[in-house]
C-alpha cells in the first residue's frame, strides 16, 4: 500500500509538531509559557455559554448545512455596523475559519493550480494548500517596510497562467500588519486584471491598537464577486474549541458549490452556533476592554524584545502575534532547546519557529512567531525566560 502524495508531503504545523518535547517537559515537571499558539486565555463571552446551558432539546441534532438562519442573520447585522450589507444566501456557516479557508481553495483551483500569498503568512495555508493539491506561491514582505505589501509590478510577477487567487490576512497573523485601503485596492487591481479571486481571511478583524481600523475587503468597491472572506468566532469571542465560523461570499455561483461541499460533510456543529448567535447580538462594546488588555499584552512584550538590542521586531498593529527575528541560525532548534535543555526556575517557554510561516525555502530560519494570549505578568515573564534562554542557547 502507498500513501498520496499530499498526505507525505503535508507539513506539520510550526505551531504543534513540538508537541511531544512539550509533554517530554511536563512530564519532568517543567512549566511551559505557550507563546506558540493562538490560545487566547479570555473568557468566553457569558452570553454564549448562557444560550449553550439553556438549550433544551431532547437530541442534538443535525442542524442545516449552511448554517442557522438566525447565525447567519447575526452575522449579517454585525456586518452592517461597518457598512457591509450582507443577506442570508451570502453567508455560510463552516466549521470554523479553518474549514472556510480550505472550502475557498477547493473552490477555486484544481489540483496543481496556484495561489499567492503575502510571506510571512498563516502556516497553515500550507497544509490547506497541500490537502487541495494546490501549490501556495509566495510574495515575500519584509519588517523593514512594515510588513507592507509590494508594488503592483512585484505582485503581478508572480503571477502565471495557473494562478486562481490571492490570499490576504489582515489584520495579519504572524506580523500584525493591518492592510490599508491603498493597498487593498492595489490587490483588488491586480485582482481584476488577471481575473483573480480573492480569499479574504478576517479572523482577527478586531484586534487592532492604537486606534487603527482594519478595513474588510467588502468595504473595498467594485471588488464584490471576486471576494471571498473567511471568518470565524475562535479569536473574536475567545471561542477556539467551539469550530464555528464563515464563509461569505457576494457571488452566486460560488455560494452554490459551497453549499454542495457543506452538504457532504452534513453540518456544522450545533450547540455552538446556538453560542455564538448570542455572542453576536452582544454590544460592540465588549470589545473594547479586550482591546485594550491586548495592547498590554503587546507592548508588555515588545517591551521586554527591545531590550536585548540583537532581537528585531516591527511593532504589529493589530492581531496577536509579533513576529521576531533572533541571532540564531536555526530557530527549530532553538525552540526545541528551550523545550528540552532549558529551564528557568523550573519554567520555560514555548515558540513557534518561523519557517513554517514561509513558503520560500530557507526563509524565516532565524525568526519565531510568538502569540501574546497570556496575561501581562505571564507575558512578561515568558519573554524574559526566553531572552535568558536564548543567552544560555548561545553559549552552547
Ligand atoms: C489567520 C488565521 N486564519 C484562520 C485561522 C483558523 O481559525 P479557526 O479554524 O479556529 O476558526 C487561524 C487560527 O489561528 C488564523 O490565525
Amino acid at each position: 500500500m502507498r500513501l498520496s502524495s499530499r498526505a507525505i508531503n503535508v507539513q506539520a504545523s510550526p505551531i504543534r509538531r513540538l508537541t511531544p518535547l512539550l509533554l517530554d517537559a511536563k512530564k519532568r515537571g517543567i512549566v511551559v509559557h505557550h507563546l506558540n499558539i493562538g490560545q487566547p486565555d479570555i473568557e468566553t463571552p457569558k452570553p454564549f455559554w448562557d444560550a449553550v446551558k439553556n438549550y433544551d432539546e431532547k437530541v442534538l441534532a443535525y442542524g442545516l448545512s449552511d448554517g442557522f438562519p438566525e447565525l447567519k442573520d447575526a452575522v449579517a447585522q454585525y456586518f452592517g455596523r461597518f457598512g457591509v450589507s450582507l443577506n442570508q444566501s451570502e453567508i455560510q456557516v463552516t466549521t470554523a475559519g479553518s474549514e472556510a479557508v480550505l472550502y475557498s481553495l477547493c473552490l477555486v483551483s484544481d489540483p496543481s493550480d496556484e495561489v499567492l500569498v503575502f510571506e510571512p503568512f498563516y502556516t497553515n495555508y500550507n497544509g490547506f494548500g497541500t490537502i487541495a493539491g494546490i501549490k501556495v506561491v509566495p510574495v515575500t514582505t519584509k519588517a523593514e517596510d512594515g510588513f507592507a505589501i509590494p508594488s503592483f509590478e512585484e505582485i503581478e510577477k508572480k503571477i502565471t497562467s495557473k494562478t486562481r487567487a490571492i490570499i490576504i490576512c489582515s489584520p495579519n497573523n504572524p506580523t500584525g500588519h493591518i492592510l490599508t485601503p491603498e493597498e487593498l485596492e492595489r490587490i483588488v487591481a491586480v485582482a481584476k486584471k488577471f481575473d483573480l479571486f480573492i480569499i479574504s481571511d478576517e479572523v482577527y478583524r478586531e484586534f487592532t491598537y492604537e486606534g487603527a481600523k482594519a478595513t474588510s475587503i467588502f468595504e473595498i468597491k467594485g471588488a464584490d464577486e471576486r471576494c471571498i472572506v473567511c471568518d470565524s468566532i475562535s479569536k473574536r469571542f475567545s471561542a477556539c474549541g467551539a469550530r464555528v465560523g464563515f464563509l461569505i461570499c457576494k457571488n452566486k455561483k460560488v455560494m452554490e458549490s459551497a453549499l454542495k461541499f457543506a452538504q457532504a460533510r452534513l453540518c456544522p456543529p450545533t450547540l455552538e452556533q446556538i453560542g455564538a448567535i448570542a455572542a453576536y447580538r452582544m454590544d460592540p462594546s465588549y470589545f473594547d476592554p479586550i482591546r485594550v488588555e491586548y495592547q498590554k499584552r503587546r507592548d508588555v512584550l515588545l517591551e521586554v524584545l527591545n531590550s536585548n538590542r540583537e532581537i528585531v521586531v516591527k511593532k504589529p498593529q493589530g492581531a496577536f502575534y509579533i513576529m521576531a527575528k533572533l541571532p540564531v541560525e536555526d530557530s527549530d532548534d532553538f525552540a526545541s532547546f528551550l523545550l528540552k535543555d532549558f529551564n528557568d526556575k523550573g519554567e520555560t517557554t514555548m515558540v513557534a519557529p518561523g519557517d513554517g510561516f514561509y513558503a520560500t525555502e530557507g526563509a524565516g530560519k532565524d525568526e519565531v512567531r510568538l502569540a501574546y494570549v497570556l496575561n501581562v505578568e505571564k507575558t512578561k515573564r515568558a519573554g524574559e525566560i526566553l531572552l535568558k534562554g536564548l543567552e544560555e542557547y548561545r553559549k552552547k
